[in-house]
């Protein structure tokens, strides 16, 4: 959440700011501002708003600085306005910060700081940072002939003060052309370019630059100047140079652009089949599917028995749906918990237990919470995440990468699909090593697997079923989603994507709730969603269908191609390639995100950067 950039160098800082801030507004776009160093001051300007109207209002600044940081907001503390926007500084205005995270005590140290004499513009968390480095810096006894080193000695002492979780990049008037970072539980990267030093809270800000970035680990300090990024770690009284873990970044700059798309949503809903072949590749070897990854040995495999899934939003339904697949192939029994639940319940966790932690980002704060506290009570805790060296990756004991590449649109889709073929290979591994499924059996279905990115792709070559239910539904107040078994899990996730992105209140009840309550809601032209495709279930699916109609529902039917019965049970249907029961949220997802995707537009609702949301949530 909230998205920081800065630049030290010797091309203009404002133009790489805009564009780094444009490209980082995926994290949260309620305000967003810059700070840039001029003639021996700084200038700031902040808007309410998106980066748009930032970049609007500097156009005509012509700002030529050469050192700069700026920052995207999601409002935590202080609604969106122009005084909460960051950049924020200090009294004498000589201090500039820019914050991601949540200062947790800030209320006492603003206290203190107001006690002190220092006075508050606005009403963030943030603010004290630049308070507080004021007053440190004051007070910092470092060679005056080394600027840089003495801001990173007063930053240094200052979040020694922080509780909370923060990435932080920090500018002095009194240190021209030097910007310091450092973080805890919040990413930021950094990256030296021929043209000068980057940093930000996430690669895609700075690729144009430079594919060779430092991961700056929590509690690392780094000092970038024009030409050197020098890194610190706190030792004894003083600071100690360390080296920041090195990434090469290798993703198409293509995925920061439409490619001729209208929105991000539709390119990355597009880009599916080929996340699903990546994903794959190389998980075959033989008759035995290979996740060395996971770092446990066959015999250790075999001793799992238990397996916990972790996660958050659209990941949490990957989870769901790889419950039935962990139980049903490698019948091994199969929790799935949302983080935030599961980090303050103290769950009970042996050695033999495997917990799943899947993150499309690596840096959700519930699911970080919930794999340290995994660790400490000894589980072994295997990551599937799509972002390279992001803390999860780091913090897990293995790691298996989505390979969806960046996902800029905030509603997940792609990374969906990729966790959802991610933890099917799981499932298959362990039925492996639990002797459930023979070869022969493994390898049919991981070539059944892979024929669904084909198939993927027969759903996307004609959606006019799907924009037809969608302009039917569009202009309702409420809707829901129902399904059994794997449909049940698929239906959850499909509300989810219709309430993110179109605002339309949406439910998801497993179909056989139906008669305990949501079919009150049931009156004429509500819209019913279900996933009625070819299933052990489906009989009474087609029930629950009956049972909707009967009280005069709209109903939209996902249904298998060649069903041509379920046209007499609903008013829409959207047909979906034959595929097995255990793989059919692979294609079932696809029409889901299109039509909650037509729906919002429909509504003139973004569907890119929807109301209130942030792709990586990174405070509690
Ligand atoms: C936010 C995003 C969702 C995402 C969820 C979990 O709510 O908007 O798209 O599913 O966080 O994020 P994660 O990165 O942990 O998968």
């Amino acid at each position: 959440m909230c998205g920081i950039v800065g630049y030290t160098g010797s091309a203009p800082a404002c133009g790489i700011l805009v564009e780094g801030l444009a490209r980082l507004e995926y994290r949260g776009y309620d305000s967003a501002g810059i700070a840039i160093q001029q003639g021996g001051a700084t200038e700031v300007v902040c808007r309410r708003g998106r980066v748009a109207e930032l970049a609007g209002s500097l156009a005509p600044m012509e700002l030529g600085g050469t050192c700069g940081i700026g920052h995207t907001r999601w409002a935590t503390h202080g609604r969106p306005s122009e005084a909460n926007a960051h950049p924020h500084t200090s009294c004498d205005g000589r201090i500039c910060i820019v914050h991601n995270g949540i200062i947790e005590n800030f209320a006492e140290l603003r206290e203190r700081l107001i006690a002190e004499g220092h006075a508050f513009a606005s009403d963030t968390d943030s603010e004290v940072v630049a308070h507080l480095v004021e007053a440190r810096l004051a007070q910092t006894p470092v060679a005056a002939d080394d600027a840089g080193l003495r801001l990173v000695q007063a930053v240094a002492d200052a979040v020694c003060e922080l509780v909370g979780s923060y990435a932080l990049a920090v500018m002095s008037d009194d240190a021209p052309g030097a910007i310091v970072a450092t973080r805890k539980d919040s990413p930021l990267i950094a990256g030296l370019a021929p043209d000068g030093a980057y940093v930000a809270s996430d690669a895609i800000a700075m690729l144009d630059a430079t594919r060779d970035v430092q991961v700056l680990a929590d509690g690392q300090i780094a000092l970038l100047m024009p030409e050197r990024i020098t890194c610190y770690e706190a030792a004894g009284d003083g600071l100690a140079e360390v080296e920041a873990a090195a990434v090469h970044i290798d993703w198409d700059m293509d995925v920061a652009e439409k490619t001729g798309y209208p929105d991000f949503m539709l390119k990355e809903i597009h880009e599916q089949p080929r996340v699903i072949r990546d994903t794959l590749a190389g998980r075959l070897v033989g008759n035995s599917i290979s996740i060395d990854e996971l770092t446990l040995s066959a015999q250790e495999l075999n001793l799992v028995d238990r397996v916990c899934i972790i996660a958050c939003g659209t990941s949490y339904h990957a989870g769901l749906i790889a419950k039935n697949l962990i139980e049903g192939w490698a019948r091994i029994p199969c929790e799935v918990e949302v983080a935030s639940e599961f980090r303050y319940r103290n769950p009970i966790m042996t050695p033999t237990t495997l917990v799943v932690a899947v993150s499309q980002s690596g840096e959700t704060a519930d699911t970080l919470a919930a794999i340290r506290d995994a660790r400490v009570k000894d589980a072994r805790v295997f990551g599937i995440t799509n972002v390279v060296g992001s803390p999860v990756a780091r913090e897990s004991d293995g790691v298996v990468y989505t390979k969806a590449n960046k996902e800029i649109a905030v509603a997940s889709t792609k990374s969906f699909l990729g966790q959802v073929v991610s933890l099917t290979l799981l499932a298959l591994l362990l039925a492996q090593a639990k002797g459930e499924l023979t070869s022969a059996h493994i390898r049919q279905l991981y070539s059944e697997l892979a024929d669904t990115a084909e198939l993927v792709e027969r759903i996307l070559a004609d959606t006019s079923a799907i924009d037809e239910a969608a302009q039917a539904c569009k202009d309702a107040a409420s809707a829901l989603f129902i399904g059994r078994g794997m449909g049940a899990a698929c239906a959850h996730e499909g509300a989810l994507k219709l309430k993110e992105i179109s605002y339309l209140h949406a439910e998801s009840y497993p179909a056989g709730e139906m008669k305990h309550g949501p079919i009150a809601l049931i009156e004429e032209g509500f819209p019913v969603i279900a996933i009625a495709t070819a299933s052990p279930t489906y009989d009474k699916v087609l029930s629950n269908l009956q049972e909707s109609r009967a009280r005069g529902a709209l109903v939209v039917a996902i249904a298998t191609e060649g069903d041509e019965e379920i046209r007499s049970h609903a008013d829409h249907v959207i047909y979906i390639p034959p595929v097995r029961d255990a793989l059919s949220p692979i294609l079932a997802s696809v029409p889901l995100q299109l039509f909650a995707r037509a729906i919002a537009l429909a509504r003139g609702c973004d569907v890119d950067q929807p109301r209130n949301l942030a792709k990586s949530v990174t405070v509690e």
